[in-house]
């Protein structure tokens, strides 16, 4: 038997001197077979985060297809109606009036100006729900005093606006910002059973903050998000991406007995 030759020691192809580094390829099997573990979990949640932002964005265009389904009955509905009833109207005031029944003319004529005048509040309603034109013209500020005024007359709960953000914001912020606080507050009227809400905006830095919070009747957070989600309702989910996406956080905290409290804040260059 000859002695291997010196190298042979360290000649990857021997296998009976290969210990040390068996151990190390064992060693680096297993990490990378944790690696792949990891990698599999990482996109299993990725995958899962993907379709469940599918499903947001499926439920989001089919409520705005509802929306635009409720504002179009709204307008056939109510304003088409009127219209086409003030048309028989005149029709039948112009045969008074030429017969030369000018009282009964003059009262359908008081009539048709009534109904001319509930169409006209029921279009800027319409309108209003839409966008209100004042968001553009007055900002974000008088126009949701505004809003939380009509709020307050509609259901009684007693609401108070505070707000420390001095100057006008960007379309983009003021819009998401009043369209976030609606939101909110459709939660606090369907769902609470307030006596009290408190819609509060600072200007931190770079920053907008709002707070909205109710005394009402609270929920578990946590149940209230997955179960929403089962059965197609989106506000409180739309509410954390639309903020998500304009690059600000969001903190939803309630508890049954404990009112109810949204905080968000959005870049002022969102
Ligand atoms: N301010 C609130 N007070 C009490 N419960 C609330 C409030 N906001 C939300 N919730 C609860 O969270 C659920 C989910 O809200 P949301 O996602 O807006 O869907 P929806 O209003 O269509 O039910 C509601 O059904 C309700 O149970
Ligand atoms: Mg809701």
């Amino acid at each position: 038997m000859t002695d291997p030759p010196e190298s042979a020691a360290t000649d990857p192809r021997d296998w009976t001197t290969a210990a040390p580094q068996s151990l190390t390829l064992e060693a680096s099997l297993e990490q990378q077979m944790i690696y792949a573990r990891d990698l599999a979990r990482a996109f299993a949640e990725l995958e899962a985060k993907e379709a469940q932002r599918k499903r947001l964005l499926d439920q989001v265009i089919s409520a705005q297809e509802d929306e635009r389904r409720r504002i179009a009955i709204d307008i056939h509905d109510e304003v088409l109606q009127m219209l086409g009833f003030n048309l028989m109207k005149i029709d039948l005031i112009e045969r008074l009036w030429v017969k030369g029944d000018y009282a009964p003319a003059l009262e359908h004529l008081g009539a048709l100006r009534d109904t001319i005048e509930s169409a006209i509040n029921l279009l800027r309603d319409i309108i209003t729900e839409l966008r209100p034109p004042s968001l553009d013209v007055q900002g974000l500020v008088p126009t949701l005093d505004e809003y939380l005024k009509r709020f307050q007359r509609e259901t009684d709960v007693e609401v108070a606006l505070t707000s420390r953000i001095g100057r006008r914001q960007s379309s983009t912020v003021e819009t998401l910002i009043y369209r976030l606080v609606q939101e909110a507050l459709v939660n606090t009227r369907k769902h609470a059973n307030a006596r009290h809400v408190t819609v509060e905006l600072r200007a931190e830095d770079d920053r907008i903050a709002v707070t909205v919070s109710d005394d009402g009747q609270g929920f578990v957070v946590d149940d209230a998000l997955k179960s929403s989600l089962a059965r197609g309702s989106i506000g409180l989910h739309s509410i954390i991406e639309r903020v998500g996406l304009a690059g600000g956080v969001c903190e939803i905290e309630s508890a049954p007995g404990d009112g109810a409290t949204i905080r968000f804040s959005v870049p002022t260059t969102a």
